[in-house]
């Protein structure tokens, strides 16, 4: 009985849902709740084989993931994910499972390149698995996706075709969201694959800075060009508000692609991009610290979150921090990422028990009425990073001060 007791007051204390939010203060341990993450997606697993799909978002009073086929551009989240679990855990058998959700994305590798999301996709996938096993097979799926990927890039223009299907709406297309999949090149450029892979990269981050980062600090989502010329003609949104407006999820692509950007060069206009990119975004956060998913809809306070925006700008954020020398930026950055990853894991966002996913509140396209506040599976992924980011730098900057101030 004592034992009982006992494990139920451990189980209080460290619990992040708690179950009087207003009476009891809700606490952060960032291994409860990567713990907590593995558990939900062992638990997924037992229900949920590869023959039914890829997990893609859990639609309102539903409680299993909507899945979708390997060509879906959100495919290579799910393994992802369970590679992010298995680095945290060691569990054998979650390795097996990332192996088995892998495995189908080499189609994406080896066929024609009908989009941008290549990057997405086997980076994601294959990517975190060659990271943590040196499997070769994966090497060569990860340097083939890249050659696909590389297709689409156009010299004239100086940067990759987004989304060819779309050209009769916005002539030649790049997009914010395209700056995530430059990683893929930039790492088979030095990982025995076509050296030009860098200088494609590298273009088409230059003309991305140069045209969809506006002045104001925000980003278009979609810039057109002329095919012929390379000329900028204007930016759109697709997914956002307005033409003008601040999509959060886009927003996060650029501050995130841009600090990968000069990782990768060490063009140090890049790491203005993305910190100016990502002050902006952190000026206008509402109080709770999560976005609604554009910054401009008029409907705010009303408006749906973005969760997985909040987790890409965490994941950005990270990165900066590894890359900056000044402490005091680093410090600012370090915080910033902190608090939103401790936002996600409030009881506000966090599902635990009410479905499959991690997190809640995620919008996919509002425009389109397609996927508003509900479970994404890419909000999952970069959520699952960035807590294993935090983790790595907490360790490395002061774990004191990660640990003991929450
Ligand atoms: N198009 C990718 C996204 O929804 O952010």
């Amino acid at each position: 009985m004592t034992r009982i007791f006992l494990l139920l007051s451990v189980f209080l204390i460290v619990s992040c849902k708690s179950p009087k939010k207003e009476e009891q203060p809700e606490t952060f341990s960032l291994d409860k709740v990567l713990e907590n993450n593995v558990r939900k997606t062992q638990k997924t697993l037992e229900t949920l084989s590869v023959n039914q799909g890829f997990p893609r978002n859990i639609e309102k009073d539903t409680k299993d993931w909507h899945t979708v086929g390997v060509r879906d551009w959100c495919s290579g989240f799910w393994p992802g994910v369970i590679w992010y679990a298995y680095e945290f855990s060691k569990d054998e058998n979650l390795k097996k499972h990332a192996e088995i959700f892998t495995k189908p994305l080499d189609t994406i590798a080896y066929s024609p390149a009908d989009n941008h999301d290549i990057g997405f996709m086997v980076y994601c996938s294959y990517g975190n698995g060659y990271r943590l096993t040196g499997n070769e097979e994966y090497k060569k799926v990860l340097l083939s996706a890249a050659d696909t990927l590389a297709t689409l890039y156009n010299p004239k223009v100086g940067t990759i075709l987004s989304w060819p299907s779309q050209k009769h709406k916005f002539k030649y297309n790049t997009i914010i969201d395209n700056m995530m999949n430059l990683e893929l090149l930039f790492w088979a450029a030095k990982n025995g694959g076509n050296k030009e892979l860098y200088d494609i990269a590298k273009s088409h981050a230059t003309k991305t800075m140069d045209h969809i980062v506006r002045k104001d600090n925000a980003v278009y989502h979609v810039g057109s060009f002329d095919e012929e010329t390379g000329e900028f003609l204007r930016g759109y949104t697709h997914q956002g508000y307005d033409h003008e407006s601040m999509w959060a999820r886009g927003q996060g692509w650029g501050v995130y692609g841009f600090a990968v950007a000069y990782r990768e060069t060490g063009d140090s206009a890049f790491l203005e991009t993305s910190k100016k990119l990502a002050d902006h975004f952190l000026n206008r956060l509402p109080e709770d610290g999560v976005p609604y998913w554009d910054f401009d809809d008029p409907k705010i306070p009303e408006a749906p979150k973005d969760a997985s925006a909040a987790a890409v700008v965490a994941c950005g954020l990270f990165e900066l921090v590894n890359l900056l020398e000044n402490e005091e930026l680093k410090a600012k950055y370090f915080e910033a990422g902190k608090k939103l990853v401790q936002e996600l894991s409030s009881s506000e966002y966090l599902s635990g028990d009410e479905n499959q996913a991690l997190l809640l509140h995620s919008t996919g396209h509002y425009p389109k009425n397609s996927e508003i506040d509900v479970p994404i599976i890419y909000a999952d992924y970069y959520y699952m990073e960035a807590l294993l980011r935090l983790k790595k730098l907490g360790e490395s900057i002061d774990s004191e001060k990660v640990l003991a101030k929450n």
